[in-house]
């Protein structure tokens, strides 16, 4: 068993699943607080480099564990293994992270194709390992130890186990850290985040040298829930992302341009890229074309990763407003297990909704937490222009649009620190009561200056888009919408108000009590304004099932797809 292995690879069978996610959360606390003060850029890169060095290999079952790692061992020296499983149709992955990307590419380089192949032969990260040929009694693998494995894993937590430790802990703010915890997304699942970036990047490398795919959103922004969908910006000159353009060049690239209009050129590249990533892409289904929004996307599932992936070429802004919120989440550690907590119910409320349409939206749900945070009598947040006006010459960003992202990344450097000493429960009850008074009818919300303006135009729910101020975050929410977020802010006060005076003694309760009433309200609760709102809660399947064991000798295989 290779020393380096073992961290990643524990407790095989996942009986006792509470105390398994227990450390696992503690395993990714660990880790998280080792990330905690880092730029985004540099976790970025980090990430980046780590995906370059692993590859995903489909198995039989667990159990081919050791078998694979002895195969690999002949590529280099492995860092460590993380298994996973669809729980759907009981597909087995094991992501081998090696120490050198040299590695990962020699077990690229010796992998071959499916035989049956008919199209045209891709090369990606994504392989499956096949039996080998038998030569009389099969050869030995090293025998890595049947204690050690993987308590990794990429599925949201089942409902029932959750409301299981929410019941099982001491308070509401035990409750909120605990549902923080065992939802957030895990290191596999931003490993995994990574690889799709990878494959993507990859496959068009060939015609486009310095394409760049970027992971943004809740994937890298310390919001990201474990399930969370892929956010991804694609593109084509690998130094402006930075936004350091050589502008001293006098040679300049000859570049094509065969329709009029830019929006429309950018919109059939895009097509274009789809069909690419449709018919050449292993593991890449159902693409759909969403090129008439705003920020036009291409839409993709990742069957090996059970993954929604969002593409999009155009919005840099999306890009750095994670690291704005990356931030916000690094300067206090009451900021996420609060916005979480908020993202559920607004969830289980049916405030917020999978498909887009007039509902909030996590980002904006995000937004109000944050300036909630920021308007406090004893701010916990500052105001975006601070990060503005301390920004350093290495911050300096600029979008090819010219829209102006400089603010200072290290928050180490920040000239802000809160006194606010309130608890996570009584932030909770606070942020219910600060929105159910709001003046939505005649108020906008600026996270940049941290106070409320006069709303410049009749949306229902006003938040100035930080980066483009001429824009509304929260524009596609309808007046009902907005209204219910009224009524539902009011509805948990109440509930967590009168649950908290109940729940004064800390005697051993019976009944569902502090974040479960607040997570059911629909059918708890007889002040519920909208009868036909169902919460949506999603049911996922068991974790780990163990499977039986396969001895038989395998090789590396690229995965294909069929399309
Ligand atoms: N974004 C933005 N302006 C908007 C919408 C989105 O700048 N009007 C950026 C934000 O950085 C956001 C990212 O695009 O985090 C991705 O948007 P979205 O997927 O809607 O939100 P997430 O934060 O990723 O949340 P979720 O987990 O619901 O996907
Ligand atoms: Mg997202």
């Amino acid at each position: 068993m290779h020393k380096l292995l073992r961290p990643c690879w524990r407790n095989l069978h996942f009986h006792r699943r509470n105390a398994a996610n227990l450390r696992l959360a503690e395993q990714q606390q660990r880790w998280s607080s080792t990330q905690e003060m880092r730029t985004l850029e540099d976790v970025i890169a980090d990430r980046r480099q780590q995906a370059n060095r692993s590859i995903v290999v489909q198995v039989n079952s667990e159990r081919s564990f050791s078998e694979l790692f002895t195969y690999c061992q002949q590529f280099g020296e492995i860092e460590g293994c993380h298994h996973y499983k669809l729980s759907h149709d009981e597909l087995h992955y094991i992501l081998v992270e090696f120490q050198t990307e040299s590695s990962a590419e020699a077990a690229m380089s010796s992998s071959c194709f499916n035989e049956d192949l008919s199209g045209v032969p891709i090369r990606s990260p994504f392989l499956w390992f096949r039996a080998g040929k038998k030569k009389g009694s099969p050869a030995k693998s090293a025998s890595p130890k049947t204690s050690l494995s993987s308590l990794d894993g990429i599925h949201t937590i089942p409902n029932n186990e959750l409301d299981d430790l929410l019941m099982a802990s001491q308070d509401v703010e035990g409750q909120m850290q605990t549902l923080h915890r065992s939802t957030v997304l895990n290191d596999l699942g931003t490993r995994l985040r990574f690889l799709a970036a990878r494959q993507v990047e990859s496959t068009i490398a060939g015609m486009f040298p310095n394409a760049n795919a970027l992971p943004f959103g809740s994937s890298v922004n310390g919001f990201g829930r474990m399930g969370c969908d892929l956010d991804l910006i694609l593109r084509f000159d690998k130094d402006s992302h930075l936004g350091c353009k050589s502008i001293d060049s006098r040679l300049v690239f000859h570049t094509k341009e065969t329709l009029s209009n830019g929006r429309s050129q950018m919109q059939r590249q895009m097509e274009c890229i789809g069909d690419l990533l449709h018919l050449f892409l292993p593991g890449v289904y159902h693409v759909r074309r969403i090129l008439q929004a705003r920020v036009p996307i291409i839409k993709f599932h990742h069957e090996h990763l059970d993954l929604e992936v969002d593409l999009s070429m155009s919005n840099l802004t999306g890009v750095y407003m994670s690291e704005l919120l990356y931030m916000f989440g690094q300067i206090d550690d009451r900021v996420r297990p609060l916005t979480f907590c908020l993202r559920r119910w607004a969830q289980t409320c049916g405030l917020t909704n999978p498909s887009p349409g007039r509902w909030i939206t996590n980002f904006s749900l995000t937004c109000l937490v944050i300036f909630y945070l920021q308007q406090l009598k004893e701010p916990i947040l500052p105001p975006i222009s601070l990060f503005v006006k301390s920004a350093k010459s290495n911050d300096l960003r600029v979008t090819e649009d010219g829209i102006n992202c400089s603010f200072l990344r290290d928050v180490r450097n920040l000239p802000f620190k809160t006194e606010n000493k309130s608890s996570l429960t009584e932030l909770l009850l606070q942020f219910f009561e600060f929105y159910s008074q709001f003046d939505f009818n005649n108020r906008a919300i600026s996270l940049n200056e941290a106070r409320n303006i006069v709303k410049p135009d009749h949306s229902a729910m006003y938040i100035i888009n930080p980066l483009e101020q001429h824009l509304n975050v929260s524009k596609n929410i309808s007046l009902e919408e907005c209204e219910r977020f009224r009524i539902e802010v009011r509805n948990a006060a109440w509930i967590l108000e009168s649950d908290m005076e109940r729940n004064t003694s800390n005697e051993s309760r019976e009944e569902p009590w502090g974040l479960l009433n607040l997570f059911r309200t629909p059918e708890k609760t007889i002040i519920r304004p909208n009868m036909f709102f169902k919460p949506r809660l999603v049911e996922v399947s068991e974790l780990f099932d163990d499977s039986s064991a396969d001895g038989e000798h395998r090789n590396l295989e690229f995965k294909n797809s069929t399309v």
